[in-house]
């Protein structure tokens, strides 16, 4: 579609179409704002416009719903859902809770707003070893997500650590041996992972970080050749920001995230679309935590 006609439909809708970099490059071509998770919950946040188009699995659009309630947020696709969001039990939780003396149940945002509320304070990949440093809590409850968890217990040696047992389903899949594999194919070149990733997968990379973070490295960093271990949708963005850098995706595709499809996008901004509505109590309770998440990830 021409730009100036998609400028029109945003416009007429009073829309903001919002895409995370795991998109479609055609869907993320059509968006006004394109990143990481928490680059994407703050630019929700303080969106003035009356609605949010929210390219991305469902918990984004849910979050970007709690932290705007003013907001209208349409997602393109309503099947569009992280598996990993719901691998934690709230029984579990509220067990822990009265077992463990200073605890901080921390969850990642890639949670069900049902997670949320159950929660002290959320984080995200680019944010949680900051946020989970800054606690006074001496014990740490991390849900869902076991491999982000164990990646920031290991910055975090002074606290213990507690897990729901969750995974990515996506980023799981990589194993060691096909990082080993793919670096005697490509001696030359840095490995780049998401901490999502297994510990063993974590201890072979030369780096690992958030989405955003994965595509400053490769943007900064002198080598030319980088193997890929997170979705291969950040190759949109690589190949804007490394022209002339070669990378090797080893990390599968998140088929929740490749659902969206820019016809869903074209819906949304002409009357379709999947609105997000949540229960008010619910929707207060889970704001607490992200926006703690947002004053402590300042
Ligand atoms: P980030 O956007 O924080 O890198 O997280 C990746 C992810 O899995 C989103 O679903
Ligand atoms: Fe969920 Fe993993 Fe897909 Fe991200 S990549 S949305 S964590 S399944």
């Amino acid at each position: 579609m021409v730009t100036e006609e998609l400028k029109e439909l945003k416009e007429r809708a009073d829309a903001v179409v919002l895409a995370h970099y795991y998109t479609d490059g055609a869907v993320q071509e059509m968006a006004d704002y394109v990143g990481d998770s928490f680059y994407l919950a703050k630019v929700a946040a303080k969106e003035k416009r009356s609605t949010i188009v929210f390219c991305g699995v469902r918990f984004m659009g849910e979050s970007a719903k709690i932290l705007n309630p003013e907001c209208r947020v349409l997602l393109p696709d309503a099947e569009a859902d992280c598996p990993m969001a719901h691998m934690a039990d709230v029984g579990q939780i509220e067990r822990l809770r009265a077992q463990v003396e200073d605890l901080a149940v921390v969850c990642y945002i890639n949670s069900s707003a049902r997670l949320k509320a159950h929660s002290d304070v959320c984080v995200t990949s680019s944010n949680a070893v900051k946020i989970v440093s800054a606690l006074p809590n001496r014990n740490i409850l991390f849900i869902p997500d076991q491999n982000l968890g164990s990646f920031v217990a290991k910055k975090c040696p002074q606290k213990a650590f507690y897990y729901s047992g969750g995974y990515c389903p996506v980023h799981a899949q990589l194993l060691a041996e096909d990082v080993a594999g793919e670096r005697r194919a490509h001696p030359a070149a840095k490995v780049l992972v998401h901490p999502e990733c297994t510990a063993e997968v974590v201890s072979l990379a030369d780096f690992a970080g958030s989405t955003a973070e994965i595509i400053a490295y490769a943007e900064k960093s002198g080598a030319r050749e980088f193997i890929l271990g997170t979705e291969p949708g950040v190759l949109w963005e690589l190949s804007r920001r490394c022209p002339g850098k070669t990378f090797y995706p080893v990390t599968p595709f998140c088929s929740d995230m490749k659902r969206i499809s820019p016809e869903q996008v074209l819906a949304c901004l002409t009357g379709g679309g999947h609105e997000v509505v949540l229960d008010a109590a619910l929707t207060d309770a889970a704001r607490r935590p992200l926006q703690r998440m947002l004053e402590l990830g300042k």
